[in-house]
C-alpha cells in the first residue's frame, strides 16, 4: 500500500520540488546516489573497482518535457563516458541508460527520437571499449524500448536491456532474447503496474524471475541477475553449476547503496558483481522507487524529519 503511494508519489512535480529543497533530505539521498557531479560519480566508481566489483553508471533523469533536455542527457553521457576512460576500465565500466531521458515519450517521433540520442552513445561507448545497457520503464515503453535495442544491435551487438519479471510478456521475451551475444538485465519490476499487465503478488512476481532466469542461464547469451534476494541469488548459482556456466558467462548486479557486504562476498567468492551507481542532480524518481522498495527506508527517511 505504502509502496504503491510512493510509486504515484515518484510522479508528482509538487512532492518532487518539496522533497528535492528540504535540507535533510540529502543524506538519505545519498545513500542510495553517488552525488550530484561527474567527479563524485567517478570517485564512487574508482571505489567499486578497486574492490573488485565492476559498475554501470546512470547520469540520472527520466520523463523530460522537450527536445532540448534529450540532447543534453545524451551530451552528458558523452562526457562521462569521455570521462571514464582514462579509468582505463573498458567492460568493466559500463553505462546504462533511460530512453525517457532520451525523448522517448516525446509524441509520435519520440520513439525515432531516442533512437537518435542514444546512438552517438552507443557509438562512443564501443570507442571506449564498452557497452550501454537499456533500463526498462513503465509497460507502455516496452515494445519501443526492445525495438530500439534490436536496431542499435545491428550496429553494437553489445548493447543489452532489462527486462521486468512483474510482467506477463517477459517470459515471452527472454525467450526471444535468450541468443547468443544479448545481454539481458533481468530484475523484479519497479514501477507502479495494472492488474492486466502485470502480477502484483510479491510471490507470483519471484516465481516469475526464476521462470525467466531458467530460461535466460539456458539459453546462449549473457544473462545480468539483477537482485538483491538472496534466494534468487542462491537459485542462479544452482542453475550456473546445472548449465555448466562460469563466472563471467552471467554475472550478479545491485544497486549501489543496497547491501553492499553481499555484493563483495560474491566477489571474493569469484562472482562477477556489477554495482549500478546512478548520479545527478534529476534524483528523485530514482531515489522514491527505492523508498517503495522497502518499508525501512520510508521509516529512515521520516526519522531524517525529527529535531536531533
Ligand atoms: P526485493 O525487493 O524482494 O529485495 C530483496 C532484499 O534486498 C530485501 O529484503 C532487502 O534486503 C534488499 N533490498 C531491496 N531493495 C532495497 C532497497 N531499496 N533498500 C534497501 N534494501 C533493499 N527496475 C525497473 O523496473 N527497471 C530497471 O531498469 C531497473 N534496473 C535495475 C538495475 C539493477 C542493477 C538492479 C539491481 C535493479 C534494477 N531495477 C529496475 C529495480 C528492480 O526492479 C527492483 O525494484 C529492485 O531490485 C528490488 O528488487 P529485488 O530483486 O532486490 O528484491
Amino acid at each position: 500500500m505504502l509502496g504503491r503511494m510512493l510509486l504515484t508519489a515518484s510522479r508528482s512535480d509538487r512532492l518532487r520540488d518539496f522533497v528535492a529543497t528540504a535540507p535533510v533530505t540529502r543524506p538519505v539521498v545519498d545513500r542510495f546516489v553517488a552525488g550530484e557531479g561527474l567527479p563524485d560519480a567517478l570517485a564512487a566508481v574508482r571505489d567499486l573497482t578497486d574492490a573488485g566489483l565492476d559498475v554501470t553508471i546512470d547520469h540520472l533523469g527520466e520523463d523530460i518535457t522537450d527536445p532540448a533536455q534529450a540532447e543534453a542527457n545524451r551530451d552528458a553521457y558523452l562526457a562521462l563516458l569521455a570521462a571514464a576512460a582514462p579509468l582505463g576500465a573498458g567492460p568493466r565500466v559500463e553505462v546504462s541508460v533511460k530512453l525517457s531521458a532520451f525523448g522517448q515519450a516525446l509524441g509520435p517521433d519520440g520513439h525515432e527520437l531516442a533512437l537518435a540520442n542514444v546512438r552517438p552513445v552507443c557509438a562512443a561507448a564501443a570507442k571506449a571499449g564498452t557497452t550501454v545497457t537499456l533500463d526498462m520503464e513503465d509497460h507502455t515503453t516496452v515494445d519501443s524500448t526492445l525495438a530500439i535495442l534490436d536496431e542499435l544491435r545491428k550496429d553494437y551487438p553489445g548493447t543489452g536491456a532489462v527486462l521486468q519479471s512483474y510482467l506477463f510478456r517477459t517470459e515471452e521475451d527472454c525467450r526471444r532474447l535468450a541468443v547468443e551475444g544479448s545481454r539481458v538485465r533481468l530484475v523484479k519490476g519497479a514501477y507502479r503496474e495494472p492488474a492486466s499487465v502485470a502480477h502484483q503478488d510479491r510471490r507470483e512476481v519471484d516465481l516469475a524471475y526464476v521462470r525467466c532466469l531458467k530460461i535466460l542461464m539456458a539459453g546462449g547469451g549473457h544473462p545480468m541477475v539483477a537482485t538483491h534476494d538472496p534466494r534468487l541469488i542462491a537459485i542462479t548459482l544452482d542453475l550456473a553449476l546445472r548449465n555448466e556456466r562460469v563466472p563471467g558467462s552471467y554475472e550478479f548486479q545491485m544497486l549501489y547503496g543496497i547491501r553492499e557486504p553481499e555484493q563483495r562476498r560474491l566477489a571474493e567468492a569469484g562472482e562477477q558483481v556489477r554495482v549500478y551507481v546512478p548520479f545527478g542532480t534529476d534524483w528523485y524518481g530514482y531515489f522514491t522507487r527505492r523508498l517503495a522498495e522497502r518499508p525501512a527506508n520510508v521509516a529512515f527517511f521520516l526519522r531524517s524529519f525529527l529535531p536531533a
